[in-house]
Formats: structure tokens, C-alpha cells, sequence
């Protein structure tokens, strides 16, 4: 019996069994009412809260769908090249592939980062770029482990726990595919576009359409498409050659993209990238270092015109 009540208590508006009349009609009234405020509760749950980062104004991805086609290369030069081209502006660097770290070698920077007074990780600075990596905070045999959960826990200590304030733009290296690490960045954070780096071979082109097609979903803008290794130069006869294959233009007119800067084979690349000094600082009369400015350019010019029309925008509303 006292079991009985009990169940009536807690469940009693769905017990079809002699339901007090009155105490019925009551529940009904009030349950609709709130279970509408409830649904709108949800729903506001449901949809992603992108909480702008503090101080930072401006976020731009580097991702791709496959790995290896060089989103660090990119992210590292494209970030020392807008501290280059425009001194005055902050810049950072974020590496999120918190599997596989490879900023700390990139940006030649170690040691364990500090927390200031407001308990916030500070970032460390080299090339006028302020840079975060989990390779910073936990050793890459660890990283490797994380999964789900974790890796979003992670991401919100490299973008939320971290004094990244000031900055004019801070640009996020992402990990190959299209996992959790992108779902989560781009649920959270108000990113202002993404540039999709991809190799000219028709395997790297097939995962980057479904890069582009995720980054559609979730509404992200596309700023445009780096083709990294586009062909390799003979030394000996000056040929070139599409060891990758040529596929890009046709794949970046069938997707809308514009392709915004286009980089061959350069061994002395992979040399500036193990030796910690990116190819704009470290080879700064270089054919490469002169696309990085460009690209960079391109980026700051991006920004630019999208501030411009959400100003637009907020005037008329
Ligand atoms: N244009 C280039 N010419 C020669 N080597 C390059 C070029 N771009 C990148 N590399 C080399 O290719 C390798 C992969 O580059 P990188 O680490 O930037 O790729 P990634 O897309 O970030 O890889 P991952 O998916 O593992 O994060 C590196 O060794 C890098 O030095
Ligand atoms: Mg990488």
C-alpha cells in the first residue's frame, strides 16, 4: 500500500487508476504550461552555445579531412606570417590535436606553461606568436589514449583556461578527420572560417569534400582551400612533376572553392619544420615564405570584409 502511494506521489499524473479529479485537471493545466518552458529549456540546451574566448577576436580552423597533407605547416607559417606582415596585431596558435601534438616542435617552444593570477594557463610565446598545445601540458604517449569525453575536456582547457587575451586572430591547428575534436571546436567557439589544406591526390580530395561538407553542417564558413604539395620540381631539368596527381582545381569548382594558395614540394620545408624554425622566418626570401605572406594577407583580408558585413548587418537590425 505505502509502496503504492509512493509511486502515486512521484508518477501520479501518468497512473491511469483512480486519479483525484480535481488534483488531475490542476497537474494537466501546470504540466503544459511546464512542459513548454521545459521544451524551450531543452531545445536551448540542444543548441550549441558558441561562447565567444575572451579578448580574442577573431578564430580561424586549419583542417583537412586526411592526415599528413601539412595543416601544421600551414597553421605555423600562416600565424608567424600574420605577426610578420602586421606587427602590431596579437596573434596565436593553437594546436588542438591533442593526439598527436606537433606544435612544440613546429614553433621550437618547451617547458610548462605558468598560470597567472587568475588561474589561467599562460601561453607560450615564440616568432611574436602566442602558442597552447597539449604537448605542452602532457606527454605525447598519454595524449594518444584520449578519447570522446576527454578530448573535449582538453579542448576547453586549451581554449578556456588559457589567457589567450588580447588577440586580433588566433589560428587553430585540428587533427586529421572529422571527429570530435572539429564537432566540439566548431559547437563551441564562434569560428570565423576554416581553411581547408589538401594534397592534389584524388584519396586526400574525397576526405576533404567530406571535411567541407561537415564544416556546411555545422555551419562554418569555408575562407578556402591550400593546396599543399601540389607537384615537385626537377632539380636537375626544372620539370615539374604532379607526383600527387592534378585533381585540385577541378574538385575546388565543384565544391565552390576558392583556392587560395598553392604550394609545390619544397624539401626544405620538412627541414624548417624539424629544426623549429618556420620557412617565413627561417627562409624568408623563399618562393614559400612569399605565399605564406600572401596567404596571410588573404587571411587578414577575410576578416576584414566578414566584420564588415556583420556591421552592416547589425546597423540594419
Ligand atoms: N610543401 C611541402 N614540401 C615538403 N614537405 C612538406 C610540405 N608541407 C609539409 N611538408 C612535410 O610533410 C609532413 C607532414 O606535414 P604536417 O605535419 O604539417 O601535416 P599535417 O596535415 O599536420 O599532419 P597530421 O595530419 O599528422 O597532423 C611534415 O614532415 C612536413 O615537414
Ligand atoms: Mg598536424
Amino acid at each position: 500500500m505505502n509502496l503504492q502511494r509512493s509511486f502515486q506521489r512521484v508518477y501520479g499524473f501518468l497512473l491511469t487508476t483512480n486519479p483525484a479529479p480535481c488534483c488531475y485537471s490542476v497537474r494537466l493545466k501546470h504540466t503544459k504550461e511546464e512542459a513548454a518552458a521545459h521544451r524551450a529549456k531543452v531545445m536551448a540546451k540542444g543548441l550549441p552555445e558558441r561562447k565567444p574566448l575572451p579578448g580574442v577576436k577573431n578564430i580561424i580552423l586549419v583542417a583537412s579531412g586526411k592526415g599528413g597533407v601539412g595543416k601544421t605547416t600551414t597553421a605555423v607559417n600562416l600565424a608567424c606570417a600574420m605577426k610578420v606582415i602586421e606587427p602590431d596585431k596579437e596573434i596565436g596558435l593553437l594546436d588542438a590535436d591533442v593526439f598527436g601534438p606537433s606544435v612544440p616542435l613546429m614553433m621550437n617552444i618547451n617547458g610548462e606553461p605558468m598560470l597567472n593570477d587568475d588561474h589561467l594557463i599562460e601561453p607560450l610565446l615564440n616568432y611574436g606568436v602566442k602558442c597552447m598545445s597539449m604537448g605542452l601540458l602532457v606527454s605525447g604517449e598519454n595524449a594518444v589514449v584520449w578519447r570522446g569525453l576527454m578530448v573535449m575536456q582538453a579542448l576547453e582547457r586549451l581554449t578556456r583556461h588559457v589567457a589567450w587575451g588580447p588577440l586580433d586572430c588566433l589560428i587553430v591547428d585540428t587533427p586529421p578527420g572529422t571527429g570530435d575534436t572539429h564537432l566540439s571546436l566548431a559547437q563551441n567557439l564562434p569560428i570565423d572560417g576554416a581553411i581547408v589544406v589538401t594534397t592534389p591526390q584524388s584519396a586526400a580530395l574525397q576526405v576533404t569534400k567530406r571535411g567541407v561538407n561537415m564544416f556546411e553542417k555545422l555551419k562554418v564558413p569555408i575562407v578556402g582551400m591550400v593546396e599543399n604539395m601540389s607537384h615537385a620540381i626537377c632539380y636537375k631539368c626544372g620539370t615539374k612533376n604532379y607526383v600527387f596527381g592534378n585533381e585540385t582545381k577541378q574538385t575546388a569548382e565543384q565544391m565552390g572553392l576558392e583556392i587560395i594558395e598553392s604550394f609545390e614540394v619544397d624539401h626544405n620545408m620538412s627541414e624548417c619544420i624539424n629544426s623549429g624554425k618556420p620557412a617565413i622566418y627561417a627562409l624568408p626570401d623563399s618562393t614559400h615564405a612569399e605565399k605564406y605572406r600572401k596567404l596571410a594577407n588573404k587571411v587578414f583580408k577575410y576578416i576584414e570584409d566578414k566584420e564588415k558585413v556583420e556591421e552592416h548587418a547589425k546597423a540594419k537590425e
